[in-house]
């Protein structure tokens, strides 16, 4: 049974990664999961500086979700060079660190010192953190200016080059069209979707930013519908995200065109949740008979005349 599929120059052994943000640099579950077993780690955001992030309370769990304004903290690229990247070496899996940024030549600084690294097997570029004034969705809603951070970082890197999309535009096809085209390789699709929440007693909102970025099996339809946007639109994989939690869920993704999964939320409540959804699709892919997952990948049964979405595709 084929598992694994190759972006770029690098074979990732299978087609389940953990998303950004959501299993930190790796270290921490260290004596609870068995990444070998994954096809990758995408570290927590990381800036120049470090950054202590919003104020709390930023985190509220919501119906089937969760709302954070965490605000892109992290320990800043230096530390993690120094700190982190040594640990990471060790795994036998694939690490794809994501950065994020205030400006595009912070973005290039970030990836260029990396880039100078072993161990590292590709970038994941946050152009959509809903939480953050400067960078963060001021860049990812501006095709343009997207579009010029993709080429930027393309020029400084040979390893593969991910843009991490935001569903809150109305057209995220045409985002993918200019990531493209300005040289990634692959998008990720989506990140957390603007919402907010309310407590009625205090008449407060929920979390200190009043709105933040939700995230969680709530937000599973709009994602698939966000992968298939895409998946109709370009022809570079497409990581999906938003909401898996087992391994059907993640079959859902690659059905409308995804050729891997990231899980994200669930590892919040078992850090082991990429492995079994691994395992999943693996056994779901033996009972179909099929030689390699990536059978699955793109194969929907949907009259594309169908679909509401033909104005724009
Ligand atoms: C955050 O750090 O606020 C979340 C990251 C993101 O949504 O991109």
């Amino acid at each position: 049974m084929k598992t694994g599929f190759v972006l770029r120059n690098v074979e990732f052994k299978n087609r389940v990664l953990v998303a950004s943000g959501t299993f930190g640099y790796g270290d921490e579950t260290r004596d609870l999961v068995d990444v070998a077993k994954l096809g990758g780690i995408v570290t927590k955001s990381l800036s120049w500086k470090p950054r202590d992030g919003n104020p709390p309370p930023r985190i509220a769990e919501t119906p089937s979700g969760m709302l954070n304004s965490i605000g892109l903290a992290n320990i800043g690229v230096h530390a993690f060079i120094e700190k982190k990247l040594p640990y990471l070496r060790t795994l036998d899996t694939r690490i794809i660190v994501n950065i994020a940024a205030s400006s595009v030549q912070e973005y290039c600084d970030v990836l260029a010192l990396l880039e100078s690294q072993n161990g590292i097997h590709g970038f994941e570029i946050n152009v959509s953190c809903p939480n953050v004034k400067e960078g963060g969705l001021s860049f990812g809603t501006n095709c343009d200016l997207t579009a010029e951070i993709t080429s930027r970082l393309r020029a400084l890197t040979d390893k593969p080059l991910i843009i991490k999309l935001t569903p809150n535009v109305t057209h995220i096809g045409q985002f993918a069209v200019a990531v493209k085209e300005a040289g990634a390789d692959a998008v990720s699709v989506i990140n957390t979707v603007i919402g907010m929440a309310v407590n009625a007693k205090t008449r407060k909102p929920k979390i200190s930013t009043v709105t933040g970025g939700l995230s969680g099996p709530a937000i599973k339809p709009i994602a698939l519908a966000k992968v298939y946007e895409v998946a109709q639109s370009v022809d570079i994989p497409i990581f999906g995200i938003g909401g898996i939690t087992n391994a059907e869920d993640a079959i859902e993704f690659l059905l409308v065109g995804a050729s891997a999964v990231q899980v994200g939320t669930a590892n919040f409540i078992d850090p082991r949740t990429g492995v079994s959804v691994a395992e999943g699709i693996e056994s779901f892919a033996r009972d179909q008979a099929l030689g390699d997952v990536g059978d699955l990948v793109g194969t929907l049964k949907a009259k594309k005349d169908m679909s509401v979405l033909q104005s724009w595709l």
